[in-house]
């Protein structure tokens, strides 16, 4: 059984590490953070994902996970390294590599100490050439010779926040780049011992060189960024025609097996850790490197505009102006399932609303209020249910759909919100005919 040392405890590295931990590996969890290291190691998880603070639990009393302080106990102690840091925005969009360098230099230092060889992966998300040109030489830097003492593969990850552990446990390919054969060799005896071979006949392990590798996570999340801005776009036109639906118009396009209906979802636009960075960060790559890329281009426009879109309908149905209105924001995390506010489309949509002089907005989200308050403090007002976030509300805006608010009937709404007020559904969520008979709805990619 191989034993496996992850460095990074943020949201891949521990997922990943209490994942191989599960399934009986010998995990080490490396941070710089001693209260992350405490709080693992207490079995308690640093931030709220659906199954991993009982799995984490698990592993630390079954003695298969233990978080340490640095990477040396780490590194020493496995015979892979899987590389898990955050790889932040610099204010241009372009990736900030800081943390990736540190790192592969720190598992470096360590390798002189080890006899055996010692395989390298690079997992979080890097610009092409970023695995050979950065973190090849960082490692190289304390004398270790690839081939020889260590080798090195790039394998991107494709988890969802709120579904992690799922698309861990279940992928439908696994991207394996790689510097040398011997490199690849090792990482897919790995997956083959982990997944098993039953698994891997419907999930193809996919080797390639490292740049393709990298490349193959940002076409991933470009392409599905595209399909919502591309929906998007269509939304916005379908509004142009009396009685188009966008919902009916992205199922029947969502049919075609060459299509198919995910990531057809119209609405506020994506946000998160992950798509606005990462096509921000190939933008800027190919920038630099004298490519203009207009498709990802317009996928970013258009996913600014519509934040600023949804305010615009509500600013309509109240007669041009929001000002003096009450406006209330149902939904504040980027998604559903998540406590995650980074990149939050309802950040762009409440600072559109000040633009338009709003004072009075008054915002719920089951999970996400504590860390807005971060971001807004007290310039809106948080409350803790839908009902008293609707009281008196000239406008509602629905910006993430929430199981909670898709369960929600036209008379909470009535009961609650103004004479006279409209509620925009921007994620499309409720039936047009019910809400639009008994009161005034809008919705987006409907006239
Ligand atoms: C995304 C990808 O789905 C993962 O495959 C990838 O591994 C991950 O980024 C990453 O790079 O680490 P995630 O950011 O967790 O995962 O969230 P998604 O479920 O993809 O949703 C992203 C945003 O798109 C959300 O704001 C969501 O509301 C929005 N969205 C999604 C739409 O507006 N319409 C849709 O039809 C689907």
């Amino acid at each position: 059984m191989k034993r496996i040392s992850i460095i990074g405890t943020g949201f891949v590295g521990l997922v990943s590490a209490i994942c191989f931990a599960k399934k009986g590996y010998e995990v080490y969890a490396s941070t710089h953070d001693q209260t992350k290291v405490d709080t693992i190691n207490q079995g308690l998880s640093p931030f709220y994902e659906k199954d991993v603070a009982p799995m984490i639990k698990e592993a630390v009393e079954k003695g298969n996970l233990k978080a340490v302080l640095g990477r040396e106990e780490a590194v020493l102690n496995s015979d892979i390294s899987m590389l898990c840091v955050g790889t932040p925005s610099r204010p241009d969009g372009s990736i900030d590599l800081k943390y990736i360098e540190s790192s592969a230099r720190e598992i470096g230092e360590v390798l002189p100490k080890k006899d055996s060889y010692h395989l390298v992966i690079v997992r979080s998300t890097v610009v092409p050439g970023t695995t050979r040109n950065i973190v090849k030489p960082a490692v190289e830097a304390s004398g270790n010779k690839i081939g020889e003492d260590f080798g090195l593969c790039m394998q991107p990850e494709f988890l969802r926040e709120g579904d992690a552990i799922y698309d861990t446990l279940n992928p439908d390919r696994i991207v394996i780049g790689e510097y040398d054969k011997k490199s690849g060799d090792v990482l897919e005896d790995l997956y083959i011992d982990f997944y098993g071979k039953d698994y891997l006949e419907n999930c193809p392990i996919l080797r390639m060189n490292i740049e393709s590798a990298e490349m193959v996570k940002y076409g991933n999340n470009c392409l599905l960024a595209t399909k919502i801005s591309f929906i998007n776009e269509i939304a916005n036109i379908c509004e142009i025609i009396e009685g188009v639906d966008v919902t009916e118009v992205a199922k029947g396009v969502g049919l075609d097996f060459r299509i198919n209906p995910m990531f057809l979802g119209a609405g506020v636009g994506f946000g998160g850790s992950c798509f606005p960075k990462d096509v921000n960060a190939i933008v800027a790559f190919a920038k630099e490197h004298d490519y203009k890329p207009s498709l990802l281009d317009a996928v970013l426009s258009i996913n600014l505009y519509q934040a600023k879109h949804i305010v615009e309908i509500a600013k309509s149905e109240l007669g041009g102006t929001l000002k003096g209105s009450r406006i209330a924001i149902l939904g504040l995390a980027f998604k559903p399932g998540t406590d995650d506010m980074r990149e939050a489309p309802s950040i762009k949509v409440i600072n559109h609303l000040f633009e338009e002089g709003v004072t009075d907005i008054i915002a719920y989200d089951p999970y996400a209020i504590e860390n807005t308050e971060k971001i807004f403090g007290d310039k809106i007002k948080y409350v803790n249910s839908v009902e008293e976030c609707l009281k008196g509300a000239n406008a509602a805006l629905l910006v993430t759909d929430w199981d909670e608010f898709k369960a929600l009937t036209p008379e909470i709404f009535i009961e609650n919100m103004q004479k006279d007020s409209v509620l925009v559904d921007g994620r499309r969520i409720y039936d047009p005919k019910v809400f639009g008979e008994k009161l005034k709805f809008k919705a987006i990619g409907l006239k």
